[in-house]
């Protein structure tokens, strides 16, 4: 089968860094172009990038709007002149303090690197998602954005952070939908990587309850990206604009 070229952000750890090793496992022909703030920060995926030479690293900031405008240029750099998925994987999560405790600058650390950061970097590779048949537009969001929902903790900018980026991926998914793109929010699971490993140790004192129950829905990143590439190539027309789960399940807003 011919590989696909994709645009993965934060392909240096975690959820990134497994859908980089996946995909350019998978099929030789794939091309995998994955970011990172900084070299010191991916040793390991360089040396990845080094026994898998369809794997192309290039460096990136989603929160800082002149590192998004060096993205042209490092694409031109290696060649790239196509690029069928984009996945807007790279977040953060770095409070569960209640409003009335949560200063403004991590309410716009949050909004500038998990909801707007994903869209500028959407405008950046549109040109070259234009030049393929493929047009899938693929936001990691998470269940936290869920406002129904309730969870027994306080996920405050974060979650007000993923709410606000999938309200945005619906109107994407309808603004393209003349262009034929396929854009769909998708939540990776509870997924056992360094950084939710950290956030989860830390309920085990203030909610021992909510701690041992999350502890039984944790999935690993292999299961996770798993279900995440089986879902994201199965991905047509109709599934533009639904918010889905790894697993395939539909998930409300
Ligand atoms: N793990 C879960 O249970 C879970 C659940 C729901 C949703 N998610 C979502 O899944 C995605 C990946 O999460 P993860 O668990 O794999 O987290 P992670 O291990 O902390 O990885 C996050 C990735 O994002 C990158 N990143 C952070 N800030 C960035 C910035 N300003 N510019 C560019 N890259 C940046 C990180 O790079 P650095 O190394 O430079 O920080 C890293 O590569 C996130 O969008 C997260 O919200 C995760």
């Amino acid at each position: 089968m011919s590989g696909q070229t994709y645009f993965i952000t934060g392909g240096n750890k975690g959820i990134g860094f497994e859908l980089v090793t996946q995909l350019a496992k998978a099929n030789d022909e794939n091309v995998i172009i994955t970011t990172t703030r900084s070299p010191e920060r991916a040793i390991e995926l360089y040396e990845l990038a080094k026994k898998f030479t369809n794997i192309h690293v290039i460096d990136l900031d989603v929160g800082d709007l002149k590192s998004i405008d060096t993205i042209e240029a490092q694409l031109n750099k290696i060649g790239i002149k196509g690029i069928d998925i984009y996945i807007s994987n790279a977040g953060i999560f770095q409070s569960t303090d209640p409003i009335l405790k949560t200063d403004a600058d991590v309410f716009l650390k949050h909004y500038a690197v998990n909801t707007l950061g994903p869209f500028l970097v959407f405008q950046k590779v549109y040109k070259y998602l234009l030049t393929k048949e493929t047009r899938k537009v693929i936001f990691i969001s998470s269940a936290s954005g869920i406002i129904t929902k309730s969870y027994p903790l306080t996920l405050t900018a974060y979650g007000q952070s993923k709410a606000a980026l999938n309200y945005s991926v619906i109107q994407l998914s309808k603004e393209l939908a003349s262009e034929n793109f396929i854009v769909v929010p998708v939540n990776p699971g509870a997924v056992s990587t360094e950084a939710a490993k950290e956030s989860i140790a830390s309920l085990e004192a203030t909610n021992p309850e909510f701690h041992k129950a999350i502890l039984t829905r944790l999935i690993t990143p292999e299961e996770s990206v798993r279900g995440l590439i089986s879902i994201i190539s199965g991905f047509g027309a109709k599934d533009s604009g639904i918010f889905y789960d790894y697993d395939g399940e539909v998930l409300p807003f």
